[in-house]
């Protein structure tokens, strides 16, 4: 089976978890795409849940199907959140996100969902997180080269991500995002600590304890792993 068919696989598999009525969280990336695709040829044929987009290119494809959405998380909790991730420790499914620039709504989103569904397919799936995977972390452009230069004391060389055209990538909420390899992620909510407490920096990619189920397509099969 190729990547792009395990990724399908393994959103099909989400899908199924979602019941009618729902408040379905909708994630951003090649993997939750194939979710919110399936989801909106299944709202086409009568099947009828709300979406909360996690970027401004979910909201346009879940759109795109017709699919009503709630443009921003409201005190209402997200019964089901459907997202991709970049690596996932299968130990406590903590996970790095973000390489699809969608961090900080993605974690608002998964922060309001009663359930977190992750999905991937297997090149993601790792026992812990590796560090080998750069923690995408947002930071406000206000004085970005002086939160590279704290966050740099951390242990990483912070690169600012850009777009194809040479220019500084802006997140849907305006930010700029510096991709960290960390050299030692054997402690990540350490990790995630020591970044957050540094001036400038509005969220990162680590998340931890926040998804509840990881589904991972190999080429055979769709394995489960659920949180401890
Ligand atoms: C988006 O910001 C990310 O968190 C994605 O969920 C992650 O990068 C996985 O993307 P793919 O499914 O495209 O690999």
């Amino acid at each position: 089976m190729s990547l792009d068919l395990q990724k399908r696989a393994a959103a099909a598999m989400a899908v199924e978890m979602v019941e009618p009525g729902m408040i379905v969280g909708l994630g951003t990336g090649s993997t939750a795409s194939h979710a919110i695709r399936l989801l909106g040829e299944k709202y086409r044929a009568g099947f009828r849940f709300t979406g909360v987009p996690t970027s401004l290119a979910s909201a346009e494809l879940a759109r795109g199907y017709g699919i009503p959405l709630i443009d921003s998380p409201s005190a209402k909790e997200i019964d089901l959140t459907i997202d991709g991730a970049d690596e996932i420790g299968a130990a406590d499914l903590s996970l790095i996100k973000g390489m699809g620039g969608a961090l900080l709504w993605e974690k608002i989103v998964a922060s309001a969902s009663r359930r977190v569904a992750i999905i991937a397919d297997s090149s993601k799936l790792a026992p812990r997180l590796t560090g080998k995977v750069a923690i995408p972390v947002e930071v406000v452009r206000f004085g970005w080269e002086a939160t590279s230069a704290r966050i740099a004391r951390l242990g990483c060389v912070p690169l600012l991500r850009h777009e194809p055209n040479g220019e500084p990538f802006r997140t849907d909420s305006g930010h700029y995002i510096l991709h960290c390899r960390m050299d030692d992620l054997s402690d990540p909510a350490a990790v995630e600590h020591d970044l957050r407490a540094i001036v400038g920096v509005v969220e990162t990619g680590l998340f931890i304890g926040l998804a509840h189920t990881a589904l991972v397509a190999f080429a055979e099969e769709v394995r489960r792993y659920d949180a401890p």
